[in-house]
């Protein structure tokens, strides 16, 4: 059993992963700035701003496993790298790994070849900033932390959100930074990412590396 904080815990990801490590017998505290309305199962809600170094540093404080689970739009839009930052900088004081919901864009579609957010011509203007934010704390922000940091940032497959919601298949594949599904960006739910995302936190054999889940 471990000790593991999603920050961002009530969102599309990270509740999918607060529920699939609670079910596990892990002790998961959630927070976020609004408390759910239906809360998950065995989880404690904690309700605060992760723009907050002192709300980040007691929901960390007590975690064996750290999970960062936001996204960079609306309000976190500008703060987003700003915001990993201050986590990554408490995850590596307390001495315990980090988890990162991560993003699609980012993998690339063979091995060495550049990554997909490298050419966004065929993506919506308006959620360029968005992919570009997420994309950074693996091409920039993460590396660039001290050695000591144990992280891993975890990206979906191109179909994984809020929208596409997808079934519990049961089953996932793994992959490093070269997306598991590049013919077509592949898809995952949220139940079998979380699946594939506890894993990876209760292996614990992935170090300061990017993986993929994808179906
Ligand atoms: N195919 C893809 O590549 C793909 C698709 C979807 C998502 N993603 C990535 O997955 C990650 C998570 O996205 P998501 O869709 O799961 O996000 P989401 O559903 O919007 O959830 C965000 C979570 O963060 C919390 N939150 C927001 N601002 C906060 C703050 N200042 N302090 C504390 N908590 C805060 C939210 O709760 P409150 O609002 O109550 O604070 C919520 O729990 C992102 O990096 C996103 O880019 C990738």
């Amino acid at each position: 059993m471990s000790r593991i904080t999603v920050i961002g815990g009530t969102g599309y990801a990270g509740s999918a992963i607060a529920l699939e490590a609670a079910a596990r017998g892990h002790r998961v505290t959630a927070l976020s700035r609004s408390l759910p309305e239906a809360p998950i199962p065995n989880v404690a809600h904690v309700q605060g701003d992760a723009t907050d170094e002192a709300t980040l540093s007691a929901a960390i404080g007590g975690a064996d496993v750290v999970v960062g689970a936001l996204a960079p739009r609306g309000p976190l839009a500008d703060t987003f790298r700003d915001v990993y930052r201050t986590i990554a900088r408490l995850a590596d004081a307390a001495g315990v790994p980090l988890y990162v919901v991560g993003g699609y864009s980012s993998l690339r579609p063979a091995p060495g070849a550049d990554r997909f957010v490298t050419d966004l011509s065929h993506i919506p203007a308006e959620l360029h900033d968005e992919i570009r934010a997420g994309a950074a704390l693996i091409i920039e922000d993460l590396p660039a932390t001290p050695a000591t940091l144990d992280w891993v940032f975890v990206s979906p497959a191109l179909r994984f959100g809020a929208r596409m919601p997808g079934e519990r298949l049961g089953r996932y594949r793994l992959g490093d930074d070269v997306a598991v599904q590049p013919e077509d960006g592949g898809a995952i739910s949220a139940a079998d990412y979380a699946l594939g995302f506890v894993d990876l936190v209760e292996k614990g054999d992935h170090h300061r590396a990017q993986v993929n889940l994808g179906h």
